[in-house]
Formats: C-alpha cells, sequence, structure tokens
C-alpha cells in the first residue's frame, strides 16, 4: 500500500529519521580516533580503560543507528510512490557503501581496538599495540571516506 510520496509529511518524517541516523551513525564512529589517540598516549591500564569505554558504550549508540539506517532508505524508496526504485544506481551503489561502512567497522577498527585493549591490560609491547591502533585510526579515515561516497550518492543520485 502506497501511503505517502517524495514531499509528502510521512516521506519528510522517514526522511529525517534516515539522515539522523546517519549522523548519530557514521558522525559518532567518526570520533572514535579521539580516543585511540587518547588511549594511545595514556598506554598501560588508563589506555585500555579508554578504549574499553569505546567498545563498550561509545561506539554501541552510533552502531545500532546504523543497523538501523539502511530500513529507513529502503522505507524512503517505498514512499516515494516509484519515484526512486530499488534497481537505481546509486541506490545499489549506497547499498555497497553501507556493507563496506559496516564492514570496516568490524573487520578492521573493532578488532584492533579489542586486541590493543588486551595488549594493554596485559602489558604487551608499546610499539605494537601503537601499530595495531594505526589500523583503527586508518579504519576510521575510510569510513570518513566512505561517508562523503555515501553523502555523493544520497545527494546527486548519479544514474537518476
Ligand atoms: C543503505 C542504503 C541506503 C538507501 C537505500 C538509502 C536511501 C535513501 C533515499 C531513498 C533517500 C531520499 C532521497 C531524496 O528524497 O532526495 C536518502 C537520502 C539521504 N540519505 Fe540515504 N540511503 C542509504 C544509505 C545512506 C548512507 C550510508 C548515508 C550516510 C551515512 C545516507 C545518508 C542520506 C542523507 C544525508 C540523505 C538526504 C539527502 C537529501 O535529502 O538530499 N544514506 N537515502
Amino acid at each position: 500500500m502506497i501511503i505517502a510520496a517524495v514531499g509528502d509529511g510521512a516521506y519528510k518524517f522517514v526522511l529525517l529519521l534516515h539522515i539522523l541516523t546517519a549522523i548519530i551513525g557514521v558522525g559518532g564512529l567518526a570520533m572514535g580516533w579521539a580516543h585511540d589517540t587518547v588511549a594511545r598516549r595514556q598506554g598501560g591500564q588508563a589506555g585500555a580503560a579508554i578504549l574499553d569505554a569505546e567498545l563498550r558504550s561509545g561506539s554501541s549508540v552510533p552502531i545500532r543507528a546504523l543497523y538501523v539506517l539502511p530500513f529507513l532508505g529502503i522505507a524512503l524508496i517505498v514512499l516515494s510512490d516509484d519515484f526512486f526504485s530499488m534497481g537505481d544506481m546509486w541506490v545499489s551503489a549506497s547499498f555497497v557503501v553501507y556493507v563496506a561502512i559496516i564492514g570496516v567497522y568490524h573487520g578492521m577498527i573493532r578488532p584492533a581496538r579489542k586486541m590493543v585493549r588486551d595488549m594493554m591490560v596485559t602489558g604487551g609491547s608499546a610499539g605494537e599495540s601503537e601499530a595495531v591502533l594505526r589500523r583503527a585510526t586508518t579504519g576510521t579515515w575510510i569510513l570518513n571516506g566512505l561517508l562523503v561516497v555515501a553523502l555523493y550518492l544520497m545527494i546527486w543520485k548519479p544514474g537518476l
């Protein structure tokens, strides 16, 4: 059942939620590098505590927002009354970028933070933990780049 179209109140409300989840999600994760830097400078138990807080609470709301984001995107397509379609190039590309964002976070950033937190607790070498933590920082910058790509797709909608 079609209950709204682009420009309707319902559509705009879902768009607001979609943009909000994007800001909270990617925006929240984008700040992770600041905590990584402070943790690296502190080192030891204090550094481990900072990374632990980031792993347990700092990134938990952003990642949950990111899990909701694609459903709101799909809802917008449904609500657009055939103005947008799942087959549109920019929509397919958005899914690829979205999967890449989740992949970089779970495959690169989170494991690196966990590893360094454990190394700091057990007293591993500072040089080694610094090298691993740099992986998390690199991942965060990739994430920021993917955010720009996602925004390009959302705003310019290439192929539409
Ligand atoms: C997962 C796949 C995604 C789908 C299916 C999707 C779908 C959509 C749709 C249909 C719109 C409405 C476009 C309009 O009314 O002009 C939209 C807008 C938007 N999306 Fe997404 N989106 C996805 C991912 C993302 C991601 C990853 C981000 C950023 C992290 C994002 C951020 C935005 C923003 C900021 C807008 C507002 C653009 C504007 O109004 O000009 N979306 N999206």
